[in-house]
């Protein structure tokens, strides 16, 4: 048993809970020690349907002894994490759920869960409606698209364990200049050019199955915009429709598949950065088209009020600065104001509503794709305003330092997507 929690809860083995459960010293523990298993936040699993699976196998393997502990076992499957099909197609079919009053009630507890509206799932007290967090679930950085020097297709990987690139499943078409999120497991492509128009489309990737589909179209067509999640909605923020900056927002709802307009921001942001800190998203710099200059402003929006409201500018004026959030902290990393373009960096503070220089990049970059994974603010590809970009450096904020990553992308690309992933056991 010890061995097993070791090997379950370990961050750094890279066995997984699926391997194991199909082991015969899962299939022999006791009650008790599965319970003791399936109940932890700490589980390093990819989806709640891999529990689900293990409590039926282990049940399965002595039916007879073993289907009258059906209903403690449920209690701590956290069935209202599922997805909807796998409720009814799997779950409500199963005859040992079937043969249950006790795993029926839990059955309409998270058919309940999945009708209500978000803010009242929040009430819903449930230790079956918490998320696992598993300690250090291993990531992976994904790359996707960018100019090469042309919108390309390309989705590369780096794995930051193996320390190296592998190539993915490539976007549907090609894609440059687009926001890209990673939200509910999957990653976003939204909007951005194709090479000939900036386009309102936008792919999904679902990594588990290394396969992109297409979602519903945002609202307005948009490049160099910035996108993020917030509340649980992707946003998607200003960029350039072809002919002018853009300071229209929009959202979408992963639920309905359905993308709607909010509060505008104050000013027309194209080659915009955001973040996420602290339940608000900042909308940092970019260019505005109406006085033709790059901007220092930022400003931020509360979903709450739905306004948007102007913060501490930066100390100088960056379009295509790469934005990331580390350590509830804002940094805004390089960019270009007119030719000149910055390998400088500041960080942003909320709660003391002010910006601070860090420690320069080692090569100046605009349009590159920035993301924050175990304490470190990675900065991927960009161009230094000659050349596109393939490696990539990381911020330790203890150290303030910038470190080139040693292995570089297979290509140099500025205004690519970049997020990072949850790596697909
Ligand atoms: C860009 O998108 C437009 C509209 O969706 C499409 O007609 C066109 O073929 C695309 N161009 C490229 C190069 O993919
Ligand atoms: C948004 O604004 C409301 C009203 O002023 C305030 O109560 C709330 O704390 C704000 N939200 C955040 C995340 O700051």
């Amino acid at each position: 048993m010890l061995i097993l929690m070791d090997f379950l809860f370990n961050s750094q083995t890279e066995q997984h809970f699926a391997d194991v459960v199909l082991s015969e010293e899962f299939l022999n523990l006791g009650i008790e020690q599965v319970c003791s298993l399936i109940s932890s936040d700490k589980l390093t699993i990819s989806s709640e349907e891999k529990v689900f699976e293990a409590v039926i196998a282990w049940v399965n393997h002595d039916k007879d002894v073993r289907q009258e502990f059906m209903a403690r076992l449920m209690e701590h499957v956290r069935l209202p994490l599922l997805p909807r099909e796998y409720l009814v197609q799997r779950v409500e079919e199963e005859a040992l759920v079937k043969n249950s009053s006790a795993c029926k009630d839990y059955l309409i507890e998270a058919m309940k869960y999945h009708l209500l509206p978000t803010e009242q799932r929040i009430l819903m007290k449930s230790v079956r409606t918490r998320l696992r967090t598993p300690m250090n679930l291993p990531k992976l950085m994904v790359v996707v698209g960018g100019q090469a020097p042309k919108a390309i297709r390309s989705v590369e990987c780096y794995d930051f364990k193996e320390e190296r690139w592998h190539q993915v499943a490539e976007l549907p078409s090609r894609r440059c200049r687009a926001g890209m999120v990673y939200m509910a497991g999957l990653v976003f492509a939204v909007g951005g050019f194709n090479g000939s128009l900036r386009v309102r489309t936008v792919d999904s990737y679902d990594p588990v199955k290394d396969q992109w589909t297409s979602v519903a179209n945002m609202r307005d067509r948009r490049s160099t915009l910035g996108a993020a999640v917030l509340n649980g909605l992707l946003y998607a923020v200003g960029g350039f429709d072809g002919s002018t900056g853009l300071s229209s927002v929009e959202a979408y709802n992963i639920k309905s598949n359905e993308w709607f307009h909010v509060a505008p921001m104050n000013t027309r942001r194209s080659s915009v950065g955001v973040g996420v800190v602290g339940g608000l998203l900042y909308a940092v710099g970019g260019y505005d088209g109406a006085s033709r200059q790059c901007l220092s402003t930022v400003e931020c929006y509360n979903a709450t009020t739905n306004e948007w409201t102007y913060i501490a500018e930066m100390s100088t004026r960056r379009s295509g600065a790469g934005v990331g959030v580390l350590n509830n902290l804002l940094y805004a990393v390089g960019g270009h104001d007119g030719p000149l373009v910055r390998k400088s960096v500041e960080v942003y503070d909320p709660t003391t509503n002010a910006w601070r220089q860090v420690a320069d990049m080692n090569m100046c970059r605009r349009n590159a794709g920035v993301c924050a994974v175990n304490g470190l603010l990675y900065v991927v590809g960009g161009d230094d305003g000659s050349c596109n970009l393939a490696s990539v450096e990381y911020y330790n904020p203890t150290t303030d330092k910038w470190t080139v990553v040693s292995s570089c992308m297979s290509t140099g690309r500025s205004y690519a997507g970049v997020t990072v992933i949850d790596k697909p056991l």
